[in-house]
């Protein structure tokens, strides 16, 4: 493999990258992240891969952006390098991303979690944004995402106290959608993963741009823009054979086109 910060492994139509930097507790540095967007960037463009997750070790997901790497930085170098404008190329990855989250998702980490669809959680998995005690506020959309994710009251009293929530609290204020313990994480995430694979390609990422479209745009442009996408889906020839593949009871086989 051409990478040295994380490990990925294709099985069936699904990708998976593991964060792989454990003496940092995964610390996002410029190479981690540089790698982790050019693999999602990569398996966004294979036509093998339907699903990407995205995982970190047992004690932690990511514990933020490399602060040692941060520390020195000035104003001038950050704004000059457009420090973590890469990651909008990672938010423009078309294909379904799931992240599985165990021990710490903090700052940078949290931000990298939000940045997937859809985020599986072990029970020993914390969230928090604590970029208030470096002097600094979160980079990676955390102030955007977290807040269209939990709303104001909430975001305002993590990012604020820089405190941290356990899987319980993330998954009932609604940043987790399932909360799965530690030592089947992956592998359920992965049979998620699997399931989500088997569908259509091409439905699979207009649901996901259908659905990212709510935070873009007003309701009535949003259901504008659903209404000509599931007109589109009828040009597909996934959508004639998953019809008549309940018509005629039985399993669909998608071709992906
Ligand atoms: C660099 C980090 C790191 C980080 C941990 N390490 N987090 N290195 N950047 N974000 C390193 C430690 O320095 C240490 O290295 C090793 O990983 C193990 O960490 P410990 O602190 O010894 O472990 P523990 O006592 O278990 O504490 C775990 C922890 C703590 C609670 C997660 O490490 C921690 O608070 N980390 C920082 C969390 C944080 O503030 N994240 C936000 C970063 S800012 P050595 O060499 O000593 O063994 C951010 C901003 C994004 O993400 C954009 C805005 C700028």
């Amino acid at each position: 493999s051409d990478y040295e910060n994380i490990l990925v492994e294709v099985t069936g139509r699904v990708a998976l990258i593991t964060l792989n930097r454990p003496k940092a507790l995964n610390a996002l540095n410029e190479a981690l992240m540089n790698e982790v967007i050019r693999a999602a960037e990569s398996f966004d463009r294979d036509p093998a891969v339907g699903v990407i997750v995205i995982t970190g070790s047992e004690r932690a997901f990511a514990a933020g952006a490399d602060i040692r790497e941060m520390a020195s930085q000035s104003y001038q170098d950050v704004y000059l390098a457009d420090w973590f404008a890469a990651w909008d190329r990672f938010a423009a990855v078309r294909k379904p991303i799931i992240a599985a989250v165990a021990g710490y998702a903090l700052g940078g980490g949290c931000e990298l979690a939000m940045l997937c669809d859809i985020v599986f959680a072990a029970d020993t998995a914390s969230f928090g944004q604590p970029e208030i005690n470096l002097g600094v506020i979160p980079g990676i959309g955390g102030s955007q995402r977290l807040t269209r994710a939990i709303g104001k009251a909430k975001a305002m009293d993590l990012i604020l106290t820089g405190r941290s929530i356990g899987a319980a609290e993330a998954e009932s204020w609604g940043v987790v959608a399932r909360v799965i313990p530690a030592d089947r994480l992956l592998a359920e995430t992965l049979a998620v993963a699997k399931t989500i694979s088997e569908k259509s390609l091409p439905v699979l990422i207009a649901a996901k741009e259908a659905v990212n479209r709510a935070f873009e745009s007003s309701l009535a442009e949003g259901v504008r823009f659903e209404r000509r996408s599931f007109h589109a889906a009828f040009a597909l020839d996934d959508q004639k054979e998953g019809m008549a593949a309940f018509l005629e009871k039985r399993q669909p086989a998608f071709q992906h086109r």
